[in-house]
């Protein structure tokens, strides 16, 4: 029979490795972990990866050896039955118990270890929005949306609910992943290692704007974290400095944006849609829909559903002179 050709066994691991472990900032790879929990996770991945490899190689090898030899009579008195019992024993037993029993003590005792409660640890409240992510820092009574701020090397303790339908939050470059279900408060506690921005997404299906509704975790130095912690919660860069801002600041309390939402330090309590405290400072608008910059944001106020189709925010009619205005005075925020 003919030559089989195959890819030497290295090949194949080095090229899945390279596949699985691309460190895009557009695909994060928890094994590109820049957190306690990834890198644990990280490493139990790893572990089952090498094992799964070995066993496919021996398995292949065997297939290999026989289709090479093909089919052989056996010598008369000799059935073969000794040499199949073995194979049975040991292949199909022995193995798989050594196997599977390595990687439920390691399973086991990496789950036990990720997520310890620390004392001290920053406080993050989550919540799940259709489709975007409500922030809060209880303690500091900070409210924000779909951009997260820890402080690299210290623990956070991320409080995750959601009062509609259930979401999951999953920041593969910092942890595993954690459903938001209503009523059902879960906790994810973690520590990043690397500051960074690390993109995050709601991993469980959610409606029509599921896929848009992502979101970062910015991890920065501890003195730089307490900066903004302290400068958001004394609503610092909320007020107009220039008069076409002022202008945008009458415009959303006369409209309805100041009944959905909240600008600290401002009659705008809202809390239907994300606080837009710190808006002009964030990277993207609807939950990483599109980047945050005039040209998107009145779009997005002219109709949002152009840009996300099915999301909450209603149109609202407003002259292009307004929707100036607003997009000076939101643009100015934080
Ligand atoms: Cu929220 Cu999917």
């Amino acid at each position: 029979m003919g030559r089989l050709r195959v890819l030497h066994p290295c090949a194949v691991v080095a090229a899945a490795a390279l596949l699985l472990g691309g460190c895009s900032e557009d695909s994060p790879s928890l094994l590109d972990g820049k957190g306690t929990e990834s890198s644990r996770i990280a490493g139990l991945w790893w572990l089952m990866f090498a094992m799964a490899a070995v066993v496919y190689v021996v398995v292949a090898g065997f297939v290999l050896v026989a289709i090479a030899r093909g089919r052989r009579r056996a010598p008369d008195g000799d059935d073969g039955g000794a040499r199949d019992d073995v194979f049975i024993w040991v292949g199909g037993l022995a193995l798989p118990v050594v196997v599977l029993s390595i990687l439920g003590v390691v399973t086991v005792t990496t789950t036990r270890a990720v997520r310890p409660v620390a004392s001290g640890a920053v406080q993050i409240e989550v919540i799940g929005e259709r489709w975007w992510w409500d922030v809060s820092y209880p303690d500091e009574n900070v409210r924000t949306a779909n951009e997260i701020r820890v402080p690299v090397g210290q623990p956070v303790e991320v409080t995750l609910t959601s009062d509609n339908v259930a979401h999951s939050f999953w920041v593969p470059q910092l942890a595993g992943k954690v459903d938001l279900i209503p009523g059902q408060p879960n906790v994810l506690r973690f520590e990043a290692t690397e500051a960074g921005t690390y993109r995050g997404e709601c991993a469980e299906f959610c409606g029509i704007q599921h896929a848009n509704m992502n979101f970062v975790v910015i991890a920065e130095e501890p003195q730089d974290f307490q900066r903004w912690l302290a400068r958001r919660g004394s609503g610092a860069g909320t007020t107009p400095t220039d008069e076409l801002a002022a202008q945008g600041q009458r415009v959303f309390q006369s409209q309805p944006c100041a009944g959905c939402h909240a600008i600290e330090g401002t009659a705008a309590t809202g809390t239907i849609g994300p606080d837009l405290s710190d808006f002009g400072a964030r990277q993207t608008i609807g939950a990483l829909a599109v980047p945050n910059n005039p040209e998107n944001l009145a779009e997005w106020i002219t109709d949002s559903q152009e840009i996300k189709p099915g999301n909450l925010m209603p149109p609202i009619e407003l002259s292009p002179d307004q929707v100036t205005q607003l997009v000076a005075y939101l643009e100015g925020l934080g």
